[in-house]
């Protein structure tokens, strides 16, 4: 059995895409994830078998692949830095051939948005049979993975149509998000992070950013209409969400993208940068918000075309988009939101098939 939905019993509504219309639906599917794991009295609810594994575990191992994997990177910093679970992140086709040695009470988390990509689940199989626990986070409950491991937890994300991921991957962050401060919780740390609190002030802010389609249809236009390629720069949480712009404009937009960390400019990917090139930088963390600026300036001194997103309060007056203020983990869920607005109106620009882009599937199910 696998569990599918037939994209046609989905309306699009006035929505000319499915990925328009689920970027749009991003702040209700948080606000339904708040709600969903929102107990009594400020309690995160939440099976405690979970609890239990995630408090067992001396080490957490996430496996995933594409826009999942990317926001397992996310994951791992909530985790380490609420949780304090040293956690390692891996591509699950590289990790099911070139297994590393593991600690000795693992725990296995797999984020898939369909709950049936064969990679991972190829790696399911074997730390099953090596009798490690597992849990999978994903959209689809039914699925393959979600069956297979030994516990599920629920994105309530709705399905997810268009082949580039939007709404899946905000919501894989949501719930890592609540994992992350119940299992802080649950090993007794005094935490200052409200979660449910937090992510409401998200969805608001992803909301006003769905607002502004203009604007990002704008930066597509001026940036993206005519260029081979594109770079995203980042540090740190801001990295990972550049990698994740980088695959969103270039599977929809078939557009040569990079995603890296802005400090390695200068070790290799520095001589690309040419007249024009456009170089989309992210800037809303306040320990690197210093040194990502001054990449910003060693790019746009040879030539390239800087297109700064910042958030409120480490904005400076040229930035190119300011995005609303929200707690420094949660930033990802909405700096991402203008890039996958950029990487829509770019597709549409350039003339490609936004919801099934060439060569590529919504669920791999072969290995
Ligand atoms: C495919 C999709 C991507 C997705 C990846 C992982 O490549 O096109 O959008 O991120 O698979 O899928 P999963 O369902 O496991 O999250």
């Amino acid at each position: 059995f696998i569990a599918e939905i037939d994209a046609d019993d989905i309306e699009k509504g006035t929505y000319p895409h499915f990925m328009l219309k689920e970027i749009d639906e991003q702040p209700f599917v948080i606000r339904k994830i708040i709600q969903e794991y929102q107990g009594d009295n400020d309690d995160i609810k939440l099976e405690s078998d979970i609890r239990q594994a995630m408090l067992d575990a001396d080490r957490v191992y996430i496996i995933a692949c594409g826009t999942s994997y990317h926001a397992g990177l996310v994951g791992k910093q909530m985790i380490e830095k609420l949780a304090k679970i040293p956690v390692e992140v891996h591509v699950a086709s590289e990790f099911s051939y070139n297994m590393p040695l593991l600690s000795e009470k693992p725990l296995f988390i797999f984020i898939s948005q369909s709950g049936e990509t064969a990679d991972s689940r190829a790696v399911l199989v074997q730390v099953k049979e090596m009798g490690y626990p597992a849990l999978t986070i994903t959209n689809v409950p039914g699925s393959t993975l979600s069956r297979e491991a030994d516990y599920t937890l629920h994105l309530h994300a709705g399905p997810e149509i268009a082949v580039a991921s939007t709404k899946a991957y905000t919501a894989q962050m949501a719930v890592l998000a609540i994992l992350a401060v119940d299992t802080a919780r649950a090993k007794g740390y005094e935490l200052d992070f409200d979660p449910m609190k937090e992510l409401a002030i998200v969805a608001n802010a992803i909301e006003a950013l769905c607002d502004q389609k203009d604007v990002m249809e704008g930066i597509a236009k001026d940036y993206l209409s005519t260029t081979r390629n594109c770079f995203f720069i980042g540090r740190g949480i801001d990295y990972y969400v550049g990698l994740e712009g980088a695959l969103k404009l270039k599977e929809i937009s078939y557009i040569q993208t990079e995603g890296f960390p802005g400090g390695e400019l200068k070790h290799g990917t520095i001589a690309l940068i040419e007249e024009g090139t456009p170089v989309i930088a992210l800037a809303t963390q306040e320990n690197v918000n210093y040194p990502i600026r001054s990449n910003v300036q060693e790019v746009v001194s040879r030539g390239a075309n800087a297109c700064i997103i910042s958030m409120k309060g480490l904005d400076q007056t040229d930035d190119t988009l300011v995005v609303p203020e929200v707690h420094d983990l949660l930033t990802p869920l909405v700096s991402v939101i203008p890039l996958q607005l950029i990487a829509y109106y770019a597709a549409l620009h350039r003339d490609c098939d936004v919801d099934k882009p060439r060569n590529l599937a919504k669920s791999v199910t072969v290995e």
